[in-house]
Formats: C-alpha cells, structure tokens, sequence
C-alpha cells in the first residue's frame, strides 16, 4: 500500500538517508531497494508515456490518476497494487506493465471513505487483463467488508486481446462482485471513455451511470459491427454516446459536459448516500426552517384542469435550501426522481410532471420510477411522492412494448419499499395510476392531498361518457348534455373529500403547509420498522 504525496522521496544512491539519531538508517543492498522502488513507482505512475497522456489529453479527457485527484479529499488517496504487472499475454512479446493499466484503492469524500479503480487508457487502452481485474476485485471486496461506497471510473477498450479467455473469466470476477455488492454498498459508475462489448454490463448492474459528453460511449455492438450484420451507417456518439444513453436508452443517468464536472457531480451524489444499507444517509443542516411555509403554492394548481404546470416549482419550494440531484433527467421527464433533504435528512422524491405529457405513466417512466424506489429502499432513503397523474399512457405502441409488465414493476418497487413513504396528491389521480402512485391502498404511511386533488377512475369526460351514455345520445343537443355530465362528474367526484372521508387520506392540507407537513411525517415514521415473510427473494416483473 501506497500513500503518496505530491513530492516523491528524493532517494540519492549516493548518500543514505540517516534516522533521528543520525545514523545510517539502512544497508546498502536496501537501499538499492529503495532505488528500485522509487524507480518501479515513477514507471507505473508514467502510465503509457508522455506521448500517449498527451494525447488524453488532447481528446479533452484527463489521466485515469488526474481523475483519482479529483474525485478525492485532498491527501487521502492510498493506493492499492502499484507495484501489481500484467500478465502480458499468449500472443507473445507483449510488455510487462505495472498497475496494469487501472489505478486501485481508498480515500475520503468529504471525510467519508470510499473504494475505486480509475482505469489508465495510455496502457494498452486501458484493456482489461486478468491482473486488472484481481485488482479491480480486491477494492470491491474491501469495500463490502468495511460498508463504503464503490466508485468504478471506466476508460477501456474493454477485454484485453491478447490474454484471450482469460480476460474473459477477469470480467466475470467483476460482474459477480457487482451483483453480491447489490443493495449492499451504493455502487456507481463513470463511463469517461470506451466502454464496449460485455464490459458494458458491469456499470449496467451498479446502482448510477455517469457519462461524460463527446468523450464517452457504451455500445454491446460498435459502428463496424452494426455496418458488417445490418449494413447500417452509424457514427460513435450517435449509436451509444451520452446524449443517446441519457435521453433514449435510459442507461445513463447524469450526464455532464466534462471530466471535471462529472467528478464534482459524482461527489455530490455520494454526499445524499448511506455508506451501506446498515447505515442511514448522512444528515445535513442546511439552516432552511423546518416549518416554513410557501404561500405562492396555494396558488401553483391552474384553475383550469387541463393546464401544464412545473412540478419542479413544488420540488425546489419544499426541500430544504431548494436543492435538489435530480436522477435520470433527460429520460422519461414525464416522471421526475431524485434526491433532496427535508429537516437535514436525505429524502428520494417520486413526482409526476404534468409539463411533460400532462404527466402520465408510460412504460420508460414506470421502470425508471420502479428502479428509483428499489435503490432508495435498499439504502434507508425515504420515499416522498407528490402525485399528479391523469393515468397510464393509451395506445398499442405502449401495449405492445409492454406497459403491464413496466407498470407492474412500478408498482411491485412501492409495495415492497419498507421506508418510509409519504405521498402528496397535487391534482388529478386517476384509476389505476391513482393506485400505482404510492397510495395509502399499497402500503404508504401518510397520505396528503391538496384542495385541488382529483382522486377518482377515471377523469370527469370519459367518466360522463361510458356512464350517462345513453343518456348524452338520446339527449337533443349531446354535446351540452355531456358537459353538463362533466360538471356533475367534476363536483361529486374530482375532489379530495370523498377519499378523505373513507380515511384513504390522512388529510387534506393547504399547499403552503406542505414542507413543515412532510417533515413532521418523516420525524415519526423515523422509527418504522415492517417485517417481511422468510423467502429467498421475490420475483419482481422483469
Ligand atoms: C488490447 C487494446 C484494446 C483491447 C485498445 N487497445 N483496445 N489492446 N485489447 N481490447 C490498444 C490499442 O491496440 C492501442 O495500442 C491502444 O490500446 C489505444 O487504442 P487505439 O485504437 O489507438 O485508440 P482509439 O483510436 O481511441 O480507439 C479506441 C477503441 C479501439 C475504439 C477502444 O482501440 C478499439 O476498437 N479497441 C478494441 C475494442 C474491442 O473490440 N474490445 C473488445 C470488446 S468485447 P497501441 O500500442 O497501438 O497504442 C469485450 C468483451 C467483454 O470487451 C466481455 C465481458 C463478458
């Protein structure tokens, strides 16, 4: 093990370093080990060579080392394996590398400790060989014996070629500590490079993906492939950069401009997290008062019920200083997730966007709500959920891709979830969406709704259609005899009062109130503790 500072020892063949007592410390033959140390470390920390961090560089992308640096607490980076070499490969004549092309070990964000591998592409690509992967192995086992997060930060040409098979097993060591370390320790991935093939699965299977725009890109199949099997013309960024991964496949779920800004965001993350799933967040006065009260969202609904508004106004209102890390936001904007704090304690937030698609389920924001609530739960997170949702997508595009088995997953992640969960119904909450959003039949805890809120099957037109039918048809002039239906509809139904009377919710409360209301909720339900029946693991709809 490795602690480094920024000034290497000046070791001097020459003149031997003395102890305190002035002596000579050590014997020559050890201090030509010194030499030979001092010699191996500058070689592994050269990486490929000037020319090759030059051109790292050169592509906007800082060194796999720059990236540790950065990621971590100044000075509290101890380094793992410096010293490990490559097995080169059965090719023959291939260098012998130490560290093997990837950086190993520990260190602090803001004070916390952390495990990592930065992979180095100035070696062989960064490739990974079966001493990278023991490396890479090691830090995540000490991870899930001590309970600290795992920051993995990709920049590979993916299996190193020349050790054939073996850098295939060297993977499935990998993915198997991914899947053991699951619900276990926070697991998250930076993709700041290559990242292709098989090799694409580990980060798929770790808790966050970071992709770094114009440098980055994942792809099971790259452009030549895809031209050589379906003769289709594709470049890099627009087959599997980040722009495509975090708006279309959903793999990616924050994507940042630069190196830099990727490692900030990074850090910032890590900042809402346990360190494992013994743990609960750690807490963070941000001075913001625990009862303050917004009168501007009294006036947040628009009158007419068809009418977009931001639910982000809701979100940054309530959370403690308006911050708020939202998760997955370029995908499915339908659906809003991300982590926030209410009185210092890390909250995931659940909300419908009726500025996107008047905020309904369809089948992309049912899986990333679905994933969302099953990270928070394994991890002690609370789950808020502010509700706004006219119901799940129609149409065969969302029946064909499978909009039952999405929404089922949804639904499955809610009822399992054993944290604490507080749901707030803003306005409409219709059928089976009603049902989906966290509501007090599936298990949630405290169940708000605003004066606004439209709890009901189905939304007063369609409602007024299929039960006064005949009526509106045989009616001289239907189109009035259905708005007037509407209307009727409208005031028995689409209101909070019939749910709050059957108890379905635990209040109905003024908009201005909110954050204080949730807040309260959370302190009581600090101590909840659900007991679930002996089985070896349930079998969510995948
Ligand atoms: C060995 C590799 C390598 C690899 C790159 N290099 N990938 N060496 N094994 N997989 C070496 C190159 O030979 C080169 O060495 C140096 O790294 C830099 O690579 P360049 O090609 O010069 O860089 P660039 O032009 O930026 O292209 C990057 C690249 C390309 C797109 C990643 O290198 C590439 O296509 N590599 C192969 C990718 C691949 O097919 N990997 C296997 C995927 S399958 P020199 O000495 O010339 O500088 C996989 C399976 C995982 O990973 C299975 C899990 C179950």
């Amino acid at each position: 093990m490795e602690k480094p500072s920024d000034q290497p020892p000046q070791v001097n063949s020459q003149s031997p370093p003395k102890d305190c007592s002035g002596a000579t410390s050590f014997e020559w033959p050890v201090q030509d080990n010194l030499v030979s140390l001092q010699k191996m470390r500058d070689q592994a920390r050269g990486g490929g060579g000037t020319k090759r961090v030059e051109q790292q560089h050169a592509r906007g992308k800082l060194t796999a080392r720059e990236r540790v640096n950065l990621l971590l607490d100044e000075g509290s980076f101890e380094e793992f394996d410096v010293l490990k070499a490559g097995r080169g490969g059965h090719l023959g004549g291939e260098k012998e590398h130490l560290s093997d092309g990837v950086i190993t070990g520990h260190g602090t964000i803001d004070g916390r400790e952390i495990f990592l591998f930065s992979q180095d592409f100035t070696v062989i690509g960064g490739s990974l060989g079966e001493a990278h992967s023991e490396k890479i192995g090691k830090v995540m086992d000490h991870a899930v014996r001590v309970g600290a997060p795992f920051i993995g930060l990709n920049d590979s040409g993916g299996a190193r070629i020349q050790e054939g098979v073996d850098s295939l097993a060297a993977y499935g060591q990998i993915f198997n500590r991914n899947v053991m370390s699951s619900g276990v320790i926070p697991q998250i991935s930076a993709i700041m490079g290559p990242c292709a093939g098989g090799a694409v699965y580990s980060p798929a299977m770790t808790d966050f993906t970071f992709m770094v725009g114009n440098s980055s890109y994942m792809f099971v199949t790259g452009p030549n492939v895809v031209k050589t099997i379906i003769h289709q013309d594709i470049s890099f960024e627009d087959l599997g950069g980040a722009g495509v991964h975090s708006s279309k496949s959903g793999v990616a779920h924050f994507v940042l401009p630069n190196d830099i800004l990727c490692i900030r965001e990074i850090r910032r993350l890590i900042n809402y997290l346990p360190s494992n799933n013994m743990q609960k967040p750690p807490f963070l006065d941000l001075r913001d008062p625990l009862d303050r009260k917004d009168p501007a969202l009294n006036y947040l609904v628009p009158v007419n019920p068809n009418q977009p508004y931001d639910m982000k106004v809701l979100i940054n209102s309530v959370l403690d200083g308006a911050e708020f890390l939202e998760v997955q936001s370029h995908f499915a904007r339908n659906l809003i997730v991300g982590f926030g704090r209410l009185g210092g304690q890390t909250i995931g937030l659940i909300a419908n966007q009726p500025a996107v698609l008047a905020g309904v389920l369809d089948s992309n924001a049912s899986v990333k709500g679905a994933r969302f609530v099953r990270f928070c739960d394994a991890f002690n997170v609370p789950l808020i959920c502010f509700v706004d949702v006219p119901g799940f997508m129609p149409g065969p595009e969302q029946e064909h891709g499978g909009i039952i088995r999405h929404g089922a997953k949804l639904l499955y992640a809610f009822i399992e979830a054993s944290v604490p969960r507080i749901t707030v119904i803003v306005r409409k909450a219709y059928g089976g969406a009603y049902i989906v959003m966290n509501s007090k039949h599936i298990g949630a805890d405290i169940n708000y709704a605003w004066p606004t809120a439209e709890i009901a099957v189905l939304g007063p037109r369609g409602a007024a259609e299929v039960i006064y039918r005949k009526e509106i048809q045989s009616s001289a002039d239907p189109m009035a005899a259905l708005t007037e239906k509407e209307d009727y509809y409208r005031k028995t139904f689409a209101n909070p009062f019939l749910a709050a009377k059957r108890g379905y919710i635990d209040d109905v409360i003024f908009p201005q109130d909110t954050r204080g209301r949730l807040i309260r909720s959370l302190q009581f339900l600090e101590g909840k503790h659900v007991k679930k029946p002996t089985r070896k693991h349930g079998n969510i709809p995948l």
